[in-house]
């Protein structure tokens, strides 16, 4: 048994209640033990007090530590927060697209570039020249880098293939990267991100082949716990949404939508009709989608507000989600053409500039909520008994507003996971 006793915590975030994911007014408190103490045992959370408590006493000089290999680790009065749950990116690229960045400086939209056989496509026929050794080495480069930067949890989507052999090369990639790294990783199947170069004028027929082909062949090797489709104008259809998530159902797949992104084009009241554990993006969201929602607990809404900053493009209402008493989760969107940063404390800081949220709740979002939005908050997303003791020592600070505040400064010190020092 391996034991991590962290000493002298300037401010400690915990969880007491251990909900699956906060609600409205709920998001706005989080729990801090001041000048505290935490312990780790075989790689989850076990005990926390406070350093004057003589509890601390027991826990260092009792037999049961003595008898175990045990790590002490002085925080110096800096805080502990639990490791951010990264739950939207598309992180297996191939290839950066800064030529596409400098071609929007100048002028042209998301969309534009899109319809050149730029954006989406552009990266397909990067990824299908690719060897998967070459992609995972590059994917593994962005998991080190969102690692250092206190992501614990990640959701990978496919969606760079649009064939099947490309999408299940993708797909064995995540898999790979799965087996590859301390942090949890799920996966997500998105066959329907674009309309595959050869079917380009045929999107019933791309359809189809996702239905029959893709979708089949990712179950039977399970190879996805989700299944996303970009419900937006220019992309899919509410209707052929619909279809692809009762393909996927049958496959055990639950739906994590990308939806009204671009346009208000129906993609929250698909996702709510099929129970879809998430629907994300929402930045042309509508006071009826948020009406739709209410009518249930299962689909969190996501906000990508790294989206909307690289993009130049309007916020999601992050405020009125929560105004509304609906959970929010956030999450970063990774990818090579709208969002080319896994950094989720940028993410909080954009939540609170951007979207008013208060610092609770963004760190909140990006946490607990975006656990729940991975379907894995009974195990990670906070500081609570028995959940994976994955967590971040930040410099030292008065208050946890500080982290959002200092929206460039490395305050992230140290990354634990599964308790061990990354
Ligand atoms: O979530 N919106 C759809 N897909 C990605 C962008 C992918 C790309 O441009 O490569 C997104 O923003
Ligand atoms: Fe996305």
């Amino acid at each position: 048994m391996k034991k991590t006793l962290i000493k002298n915590i300037g401010m400690l975030a915990v969880d007491n209640h251990g909900q699956h994911c906060l609600c409205g007014q709920d998001m706005s408190h989080i729990d801090i033990v001041k000048d505290a103490w935490l312990l780790v045992e075989d790689g989850r959370f076990k005990e926390w007090g406070s350093m004057d408590d003589d509890h601390l006493d027991d826990i260092v000089n009792g037999d049961n530590m003595r008898e175990m290999e045990t790590l002490s680790v002085d925080a110096e009065g800096g805080a502990v927060l639990p490791s951010f749950c990264d739950s939207h990116t598309h992180l297996v690229y191939a290839d950066s697209r800064e030529g596409e960045f400098v071609d929007k400086i100048r002028g042209l939209s998301y969309e534009e570039i899109a319809r050149r056989g730029g954006g989406i496509l552009n990266s397909a026929d990067r990824l299908h020249e690719m060897s998967e050794e070459e992609l995972f080495e590059q994917a593994m480069g962005r998991i080190d880098e969102i690692t250092r930067k206190g992501t614990g949890a990640v959701e990978i989507k496919s969606g760079y293939g649009l064939n099947t052999s490309d999408e299940l090369k993708m797909l064995r990639v995540i898999k790979r990267i799965k087996e590859s790294t301390r942090i949890k990783v799920v996966a997500t199947f998105l066959g329907a991100h674009a309309v595959g170069r050869e079917y380009q004028g045929r999107q019933d027929e791309y359809v189809d082949l996702i239905i029959n082909e893709m979708i089949p062949e990712v179950g039977k090797q399970h190879l996805a716990e989700f299944i996303d489709v970009f419900c937006d104008r220019g992309f899919f259809t509410p209707d052929e949404t619909s279809r692809i998530l009762e393909a996927g159902a049958k496959w055990g797949m639950r739906g994590k939508i990308h939806g009204q992104e671009l346009a208000d084009s129906g993609g929250v009241e698909v996702a709510v009709r099929h129970g879809a554990l998430s629907v994300d993006h929402l930045e042309s969201m509508t006071d009826n989608d948020i009406s739709l929602l209410k009518t249930q607990t299962i689909t969190i809404p996501t906000a990508l507000p790294g989206t909307s900053f690289f993009l130049n493009m309007p916020f999601a209402p992050a405020r009125k989600i929560i105004d509304a008493g609906l959970p929010l989760a956030l999450a970063s969107d990774y990818n090579p053409g709208s969002t080319p940063s896994g950094d989720m404390k940028f993410i909080v800081s954009l939540a609170c500039i951007k979207m008013r949220l208060l610092p609770e709740e963004a760190i909140n979002a990006a946490t607990i909520n975006s656990a729940a939005a991975m379907d894995i908050s009974k195990d990670y997303g906070s500081i609570a008994r028995g959940k994976v003791a994955n967590f971040f020592i930040t410099t030292k600070m008065k208050d946890l507003s500080f982290l959002p505040y200092s929206y460039t400064s490395p305050t992230i010190k140290r990354v634990f996971l599964r308790g061990e020092e990354y």
